[in-house]
């Protein structure tokens, strides 16, 4: 499939101006509704499962959940700033936004302004990047969370791969991705309207393995409407699984050894 939709330099910049096209000529999309492709009423489950998963994330990671640091996020694929707004703006002091459709990010600008936020002054949307994923290298140590949300489809494998491995260097000691997409039941599905993928658990596993990232914790979304697919909320790290003291690594234990 990869080598038939992104197979040379040409067909693969085809690909990705198509899927950036599908949005940028759907003005309407400017709205809550519109970036969830008429599935307005999902924004609200949607957000709230997102701040549990990030509450423990925080609270796993910090005494305090990190109220007394000054925390920094990345939204990537940001659309109108929708995840910033209703949630990330609350819990890091800055946040980054990347979307590669101007109008989406002139429209999360606009939302994301003084006047029309409801946070605490140290609060706020600093840097506005109008580039797509595959193109873009975050800054050296900035990001306590880069957060990956319904976008992460439009990458074919190899630019998904280099992105992540590439934006490892971005995240401060610590930080995590949090990946939230859609997930097909097995393999993946093609959507050759927006040139994107639907990818299945397995195959996204497979990827962070390549990537060279675990899954720190996993969470399945609850409370979508049954025509939907899945949806899992990965938090990704880069660093080696933690083992326990004195436990001996796992393949040791299962190699045949010598009694003594
Ligand atoms: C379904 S919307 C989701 C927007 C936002 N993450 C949210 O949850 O509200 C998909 C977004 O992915 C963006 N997108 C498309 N191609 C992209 C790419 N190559 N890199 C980054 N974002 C991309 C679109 O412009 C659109 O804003």
């Amino acid at each position: 499939m990869w080598r038939e939709e992104v197979g040379d330099l040409h067909k693969k910049s085809e690909w990705y101006s198509k899927g950036v096209g599908y949005w940028e000529k759907r003005v309407w999309r400017q709205s809550v509704d519109g970036v969830l492709g008429g599935y307005g009423h999902v924004n609200e489950p949607d957000i709230k499962s997102s701040e549990a998963f990030l509450n423990t994330l925080l609270s796993d990671r910090f005494p305090d959940g990190g109220r007394n640091r000054h925390l920094v996020a990345l939204d990537c694929g940001a659309g109108i700033g929708r995840v910033t707004k209703n949630l990330l703006i609350r819990y890091f002091n800055e946040v980054d936004l990347l979307e590669p459709v101007s109008h989406f990010l002139e429209a999360a600008r606009e939302n994301l302004s003084l006047e029309n936020l409801t946070v605490l002054d140290s609060h706020k949307a600093s840097n506005f990047y109008c580039v797509p994923l595959q193109e873009f290298t975050p800054e050296a140590g900035r990001y306590d969370v880069i957060w990956v949300q319904w976008c992460i489809g439009h990458l074919a494998d190899d630019d998904f791969v280099s992105f992540f491995k590439r934006a490892k260097g971005a995240l401060k000691p610590g930080g995590l991705f949090v990946l939230k997409e859609n997930i097909a039941r097995a393999g993946f599905v093609l959507d050759k309207e927006d040139k994107s993928v639907t990818r299945s658990d397995l195959y996204f596993k497979e990827l962070f393995n390549q990537c060279g990232l675990q899954i720190y914790k996993l969470k399945d979304q609850k409370g979508f409407p049954e025509e939907l697919f899945a949806v899992k909320i990965y938090a990704l790290t880069p660093d080696p699984p933690k083992r326990v003291n004195g436990a001996r690594p796992k393949a040791h234990t299962n190699r045949p050894g010598i009694i003594k």
